[in-house]
């Protein structure tokens, strides 16, 4: 089945973005690993990135409306955002929150997740091998 890969604002700008925090990978590279892991699981992996709120809200009605699981980094909209906690909630299916760095080892308003709450799991601290700890959580609960 599909699993979406949701991810949040400045994300499309890994491998330039603060690369002592997120890695050398670039968004590209991410989408590729993503895609490649998933397949080995026998999943298929829809990989999206935006910097917009609205349109991350509306990614995560859309899998709720088709029952998908979800593969979500917040980035920033973690710390915050209502909007998004909500629209998690409504998941049908099991969401996975991650993080490429540990938010808890950081500045003090990376240690609150609004989205925590509503997902199935968090995992966060591996780097981009967090994305593809989290499609391995997702094919797993999906076989049992
Ligand atoms: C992040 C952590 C957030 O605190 C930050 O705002 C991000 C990325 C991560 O993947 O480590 O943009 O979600």
């Amino acid at each position: 089945g599909t699993v979406l890969v949701l991810n949040g604002p400045n994300l499309g700008r890994l491998g330039s973005r603060e690369p002592d925090v997120y890695g050398s990978l670039d968004f590209a590279g991410l989408v590729r690993l993503c895609e490649e892991a998933a397949a080995a699981l026998g999943l298929r992996a829809d990989v999206r990135q935006t910097d917009d709120e609205a349109e991350l809200v509306g990614w995560l009605h859309e899998a709720a409306d088709r029952a998908l699981p979800v593969v979500l980094n917040p980035a920033a909209f973690t710390h915050y955002s209502y909007a998004l906690r909500d629209a998690a909630a409504q998941r049908t299916a099991p969401l996975i929150e991650v993080h490429i760095s540990n938010p808890y080892a950081r500045e003090s308003f990376r240690h609150t997740s609004v989205v925590g709450a509503v997902a199935t799991g968090t995992i966060a601290g591996f780097g981009t091998d967090s994305y593809l700890l989290a499609l391995r959580a997702l094919a797993g609960s999906a076989r049992s």
